[in-house]
């Protein structure tokens, strides 16, 4: 095992033990931008170091670190990242198409706010990922699709690569390894559909962000017609530090299945809102109290929380009180972890005008593609804001519901479902605030 730090000694945690993490296990010091960005900076943190020895390592030792972390996608999907970067690297070989990784630095949905954090005050942490997640799989360059808003991020981050080109670190021959690797960023305008990756894929290559059918999977046809995977900024950000610690060091925090370090972003009612790094797993109370200073007015004051990003449904705050903050746990409550941006109401939120507001969005940003999103949308934005004041019958409740069911699964991207779950959370678990707004209307 390919080890540095003195930490990756220290044994091992079982499953289900240890949740809240130490700074020496932090990966994103500089989080809060109270050190210098540049390269000067990002060596004293420790990033490049030794990143020739990962490199000369080869693919299948970067990717066998990465299946050991349990490291699973941190764009809201979670698919295991190690096997989603082995599907680069078929068994025949080469076919002589170049290969691309495209970092989706997107950041669109609600709520979410951690990858801008990476971008502005750790770039190099990124750049570097890109070199160690490229080499795992033998892509020729990476793209690095950036949401149009982010004017600083994307400033910050070419400083970091021209820095990067400039001492040798990426470029021809990138670290003094034989690889020779490119980084380019690429800016977007700022639509909620062009994080999805096939949509990401079409934006760069100068169309309409429309989602692509699937297969092929952009894996076999992706970027100008070439294999190609599309990962986001947190996921391919803590390569370097897996490969330089050891996957089993990644793997120690959270519960199987839900390994890691995990960039949690809290909003909304909360003492102190904030972005910050801990254990993935760790008791969603604890994470607002420890971190966040705790619900405005107390936890008794609670209403609910969104887990994961306005895509996933709400929770009431029974579930609240003892759920963990991990892809299993949550779905488990008919939620889920998304992109672990946590939206946090207390009791003083009108949660239908809340839910109304998310329907909107959707409707906004549908690409228009398939029918059941592009009609469906509209219909549950439009009966959503009869809703938040009252103007509807009791039977239409289901029949949102109903039409949500129509959407979800449906459509070509997941968009879709995106639009769906948050109406079937507020109906799951909010239904009768909907019946008391038709009341008090008749009245
Ligand atoms: C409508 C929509 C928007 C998305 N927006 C983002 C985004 O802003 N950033 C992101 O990383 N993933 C986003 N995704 C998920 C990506 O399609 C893709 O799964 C992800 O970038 C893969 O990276 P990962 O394997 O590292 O999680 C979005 C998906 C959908 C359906
Ligand atoms: S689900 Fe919606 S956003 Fe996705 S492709 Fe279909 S119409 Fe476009």
């Amino acid at each position: 095992m390919f080890r540095i730090s003195k930490t990756s000694t220290r044994k091992l945690a079982t499953a289900s033990q240890q949740y809240s993490l130490t700074d020496a296990d932090r990966i994103f010091t500089n989080l809060y931008g109270r050190h210098d960005f540049r390269l000067k900076g990002a060596l004293k943190r420790g990033d490049w170091h030794r990143t020739k020895d990962i490199l000369l390592k080869g693919d299948t030792w970067i990717i066998d670190q990465v299946k050991a972390s349990g490291l699973r996608g941190r764009g809201g999907a979670g698919f295991p990242s190690g096997l989603k970067w082995s599907f680069m690297n078929k068994p025949g070989g080469p076919d002589g198409r170049p290969r691309y990784l495209v970092i989706n630095a997107d950041e669109g949905e609600p709520g979410t706010c951690k990858d801008r954090e990476i971008l502005r005050h750790d770039p190099h942490k990124l750049v570097e990922g890109c070199l160690v997640a490229g080499r795992a799989m033998n892509a020729n360059a990476a793209y690095i699709y950036i949401r149009g808003e982010f004017y600083n991020e994307a400033s910050n981050l070419q400083t970091a690569i021209n820095e990067a080109y400039k001492e040798g670190l990426i470029g021809k021959n990138a670290c003094g390894s034989g690889y020779d690797f490119d980084v380019y960023i690429h800016r977007g305008a700022g639509a909620y559909i062009c994080g999805e990756e096939t949509a990401l894929i079409e934006s760069i290559e100068g169309k309409q962000g429309k989602p692509r059918l699937k297969p092929p999977f952009p894996a076999d046809v992706g970027l100008f017609g070439c294999p190609t995977t599309v990962a986001n900024v947190e996921t391919v950000s803590v390569a370097p530090t897996i490969c330089r610690r050891g996957g089993d060091w990644f793997a120690q925090f959270g519960r199987p299945r839900n390994q890691g370090t995990k960039l949690f972003c809290i909003s909304g009612h909360v003492n102190n809102p904030c972005t910050v790094e801990e254990s993935m797993s760790i008791p969603l109370k604890e994470l607002i109290e420890k971190h966040c200073g705790g619900v405005r007015g107390g936890w008794d004051n609670l209403l609910g929380i969104i887990p994961g990003g306005s895509s996933v449904p709400v929770l009431p705050k029974k579930i609240c009180d003892d759920v963990l903050m991990d892809f299993d746990a949550l779905k488990d409550v008919q939620s889920g972890l998304g992109t672990a941006a946590v939206i946090v109401m207390d009791k003083s939120t009108d949660i239908v005008s809340a839910i109304s507001r998310l329907s909107a969005f959707y409707q906004h940003e549908s690409c228009g593609q398939c029918t059941p999103c592009r009609e469906g949308t509209t219909w549950m934005a439009n009966m959503m804001r009869r809703f938040e004041k009252g103007n509807a019958k009791v039977a239409e409740i289901d029949m949102i519901d109903e039409l949500s069911r129509q959407i979800e699964g449906h459509t070509i991207c997941a968009l879709g479902d995106a639009a769906a779950w948050p109406v079937q959370g507020l109906i799951r678990h909010f239904r009768p605030e909907i019946e008391k707004k038709i009341a008090q209307y008749k009245q």
